[in-house]
């Protein structure tokens, strides 16, 4: 099973972290090849609970080689503080590639993404403010500055000298912000470039070679394919590219589509989402911070209160179809443990309409009604269920249901944020 993609099937924050932490003992190779340290991965093990937000969730298994593949963007002090925690923790940082080929955060995306936002005003995305979305603009615009060019002293002096007068102006012309320093910004990121280095590799090559040897390689997708930027809730989406979706994950590592070997995507048994944008079944008021506090829904990367609601079946079937979905692995089954009653939605009210189909009007998916159906709950504890005949009956209905609607088998379900805590209905790898 040589190529393995795990990805995001909701508005992210599904539980990939998780997943890749549990699957990636049976895989030579784990890697991040999209978006930067907007993701949050949270992975509880024996070192401990870690959010990761660029290292892939591999990291904790000495023998497993973790890549950043080319896809991702840097942020080179977050990056050593996460290394520099995890290292406090005992994990060890031998096996860990990155790419030349990442871009780099740099301090005027991070001051453009809060600028920009303020600017939107009320139609302000509500981004995770960390250089995401100004930093993949200036890749498509070709004025980014590389992991290649940061670790070269010379070359990273040449880019800073293009890319900062330009950025200067921007600042001071468009925001009215003050101008960043160049010895500053030369001086304090090449001391992030020192520490970098060693690490920076060639990793197309390595990944290529690892196939041909005949390893496994686990992709860990970052976000989910409704914050995608061509499938997602468009323009309450995130901007990387490559993209959130399998068809993108490719790119982001050195790897052709023929090489894909199984696509699945996480899906939490119920909805959430961080930041603005539309979401049908979003529960308001009493009983959306009940399961927020039964899930305890709070964001891995900015701590904000995630919006929390329904499971959506008809957005789950849009991303199912979109990533030909081999797979489904559904997570949080036990934080609807307590309810009596479970709502599915099945179907959307359109203007009068009943329609299964996911609107690509974002005004539209704003004024959708959910069409429900009601499921019963289990009321029982499934934290401690490791088999497909140990959940209760209801919540095996619950599960069978999800895959009828969303079309396509569930291979693992998890019951709690451990990795043990699961139930594995068809091996991953
Ligand atoms: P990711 O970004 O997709 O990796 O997901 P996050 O880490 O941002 O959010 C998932 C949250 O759910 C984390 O706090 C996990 O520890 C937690 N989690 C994952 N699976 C389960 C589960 O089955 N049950 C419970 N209760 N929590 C889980
Ligand atoms: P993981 O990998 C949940 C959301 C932000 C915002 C939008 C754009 O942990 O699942 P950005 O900073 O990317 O420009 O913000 O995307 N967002 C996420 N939401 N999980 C994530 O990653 C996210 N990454 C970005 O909240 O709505
Ligand atoms: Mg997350």
């Amino acid at each position: 099973m040589p190529v393995v993609i795990i990805i995001g099937g909701q508005w992210g924050d599904e539980g990939k972290g998780r997943v890749v932490d549990l699957v990636a003992r049976k895989a030579d190779i784990v890697a991040r090849y999209s978006g930067g340290n907007n993701a949050g991965h949270t992975v509880v093990n024996e070192f401990g609970e870690s959010r990761l937000h660029l290292v892939p969730a591999g990291i904790f298994y000495p023998d497993k080689v973790c890549v950043i593949g080319n896809g991702v963007i840097i942020d080179p002090k977050v990056l050593l503080e996460e290394i520099d925690d995890l290292q406090s923790r005992g994990v060890t940082f031998d096996n860990l590639r990155i790419s030349g080929r990442c871009q780099i955060i740099m301090p005027w995306h991070l001051m453009i993404d809060r600028l920009d936002e303020e600017l939107r005003g009320k139609g302000a995305i509500g981004t995770t403010a960390r250089g995401v979305g100004p930093c993949f603009s200036d890749k498509v615009a070709r004025a980014g500055i590389r992991m290649a060019d940061l670790i070269d002293p010379e070359g990273f002096r040449e880019r800073l000298s293009f890319a900062l007068p330009y950025k200067n102006a921007f600042l001071e012309k468009v925001y009215g912000a003050e101008p960043l320093s160049f010895d500053e910004v030369y001086s304090t990121y090449s001391e992030y470039a020192a520490r970098i280095a060693p690490f920076v590799t060639e990793t197309a090559e390595l990944v290529q070679d690892a196939l041909e040897r005949g390893e496994t390689i686990l992709m860990e997708g970052a976000q989910g394919t409704l914050l995608d930027l061509d499938a997602g809730t468009y323009e309450f989406v995130t901007s990387a590219t490559p993209s959130s979706m399998a068809a993108g994950a490719g790119v982001g590592l050195g790897i052709g589509p023929t090489q894909i070997s199984k696509v699945l995507a996480v899906y939490k048994a119920y909805q959430t989402r961080v930041g603005n944008g539309p979401m049908p079944t979003e529960l308001m008021g009493e009983e959306g911070d009940t399961l927020r506090e039964r899930g305890h829904e709070y964001g891995a990367t900015t701590g904000r209160p995630r919006r929390c609601g329904w499971f959506d079946a008809v957005a789950s079937r849009y991303t199912r179809r979109l990533n030909n979905l081999t797979g489904m692995v559904m997570t949080r089954l036990d934080v609807l443990d307590d309810y009596p009653t479970i709502k599915v939605c099945t179907a959307y009210r359109l203007d009068g309409k009943v329609t299964k189909i996911f609107p690509s009007s974002t005004r539209a998916l704003m004024r959708v009604e959910p069409i429900y159906e009601e499921l019963p709950g289990w009321q029982k504890d499934t934290k401690e269920c490791r088999a497909f005949k140990d959940l209760p009956p209801q919540a095996r209905s619950y599960i069978k249901r999800i895959e009828e609607l969303v079309g396509c088998p569930i291979d693992m379900v998890s019951v709690g944020p451990q990795r043990e805590q699961a139930v594995i209905i068809n091996p991953i790898i």
